[in-house]
């Protein structure tokens, strides 16, 4: 049975459209209503009770867009509204965080696992609770990379001030002889070049888009909800403010046009 129905995809901004990518390569014929608070981000300095009250506010939205399972593309919503999505939403609710960490488990060969996200992200310890959860041996060391989202947006992800700034985050895990690292943030998979030339050599980059696309096709298949016709799934775009040099930053994160957007004044 083909499930026709979208997949509601969330972020606080554009930087989401990494998963959708990753989703679009591994499902392609899977709909995709995406939304992203451009009106609101950043998320990774705000307070929980905002960033749940917002996570919730979005949720319903895609609800009523019919979607069949929401996957919270954002690690800070993920980090810190997902239990209570969970707990209050009818349809399957996925977060970024536990794919990730799971996916990083696999990779490491001496258990130095290292973390960068936003504030919000570090602050919450999500990543490490779930690292630890999958195997208790882990070392873990976290940095917050409040720089790294900014850069990122404004298309700055390569030169000296680039290469500086990111060394300035990643030296403290390098000391701390890490082998992998989790790229905890939407933005950062754009900065992957740089943060590897800035990481000590061998060590492995985690991007959560490309395991949270696979854990949704296990999901989907587990719950028999796939979409299994033929035909390329349509994405729709929902943001709630235009930004400037909206369509080269979406772009550039999706890696695709993107078309289809409709701006949301009350969600
Ligand atoms: N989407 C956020 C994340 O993955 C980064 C941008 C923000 O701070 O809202 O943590």
């Amino acid at each position: 049975m083909a499930d026709l129905r979208p997949i509601g995809v969330f972020d606080s901004g554009l930087g989401g459209l990494t998963v959708v990518k990753a989703l679009r390569n591994i499902l392609p014929n899977e709909s995709i209503v995406y939304f992203g608070d451009t009106a609101r981000v950043p998320y990774g300095n705000k307070s929980q009770e905002l960033i749940q009250e917002y996570s919730r506010e979005i949720t319903h939205f895609l609800i009523k867009n019919d979607a069949k399972l929401i996957v919270v593309a954002c690690n800070t919503a993920s980090a810190l509204a997902l239990n209570e999505l969970q707990s209050n939403t009818s349809i399957p609710v996925i977060g970024v965080i536990d794919p990730g960490a799971d996916e990083a488990v696999k990779a490491t060969n001496n258990n130095n696992i290292g973390i960068i996200g936003t504030v919000a992200t570090i602050s919450s310890k999500a990543y490490e609770i779930a690292l630890i959860r999958i195997n208790k041996d882990i070392q873990t060391i976290s940095h917050a990379c409040p720089l790294l989202v900014p850069l990122a947006e404004e298309g700055w992800l390569a030169g000296d001030v680039v290469n500086a700034i990111v060394k300035h985050y990643i030296s403290p895990l390098n000391d701390k002889k890490i082998d992998t690292l989790i790229l905890g943030c939407t933005h950062y998979p754009l900065l992957k070049d740089v943060i590897s030339k800035q990481v000590s050599n061998g060590t492995v980059l985690i991007d959560s888009a490309a395991a949270v696309a696979r854990a949704i096709k296990v999901k989907l298949l587990e719950i028999n909800q796939l979409n299994n016709c033929n035909e390329l799934g349509t994405l729709s775009c929902f943001v709630t403010d235009i930004p400037m040099r909206f369509e080269l930053v979406g772009q550039r994160f999706l890696g695709a046009p993107m078309d289809h957007v409709q701006t949301v004044h009350e969600i």
